[in-house]
């Protein structure tokens, strides 16, 4: 385990299990459609990549990178849109493919930008969800709930580092309080 990680939180075993589980359901639910798959850069990347492999019909992908963040561990409630899609997401069935959902103010925010381009329907996908949810955003597909703890791994970053560990971990306080 690396040495700034309080402890393990999902190993790579439990991650692939639900990747598997959430690929599996969204086969099913969009069977004869096309969904536009998206991804929020950068700390879904991880999650995206091993997802799209999960589902099994035919997709299409694109990308988006949100700043809400900035740089630290805690949420500025601002949601700037840093790099664009490519598609055009009208009349699109989209599933937004998210690292975690913590206020929800991000998805909230996007997922609205995303209908008033026109997009026929928005869905989002999000790996991780802490308990403290200031917005009713509905997660349709969710992989596990989690502690209101920082955790970084499997793409998530703490000012950019630890997205290439393969497992998710809590970072120990000191680490981003120092
Ligand atoms: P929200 O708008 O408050 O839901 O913020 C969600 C975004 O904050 C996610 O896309 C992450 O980039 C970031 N975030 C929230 N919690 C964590 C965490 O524990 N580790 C790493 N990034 C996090
Ligand atoms: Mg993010």
């Amino acid at each position: 385990m690396n040495s700034d990680l309080e402890k393990i939180l999902l190993t790579e075993e439990q991650l692939k299990k639900k990747v598997i589980e959430l690929g599996t359901e969204i086969s099913s639910d969009y069977e004869g459609k096309n969904p536009l798959l998206i991804c929020i850069l950068r700390g879904a990347v991880i999650f995206f990549s091993d997802l799209c492999r999960a589902v099994k019909i035919p997709v299409n992908m694109d990308f988006v990178n949100l700043s809400s963040y900035n740089k630290g561990a805690f949420s500025s409630g601002e949601v700037k849109i840093r790099q664009e899609l490519i598609a055009d997401p009208e009349g699109k069935d989209i599933i937004i493919v998210e690292d975690i959902i913590d206020t929800g103010m991000t998805m909230e925010k996007y997922k609205q930008c995303l209908l008033d381009r026109g997009a026929g329907s928005v869905e989002i996908c999000a790996l991780l969800k802490k308990p403290e949810q200031k917005c009713v955003v509905d997660i349709r597909y969710k992989g596990f709930d989690i502690e209101d703890r920082f955790v970084v791994g499997y793409g998530l970053d703490y000012a950019e580092s630890y997205r290439n560990l393969p497992y998710i971990g809590i970072l120990k306080k000191e680490i981003y309080t120092k």
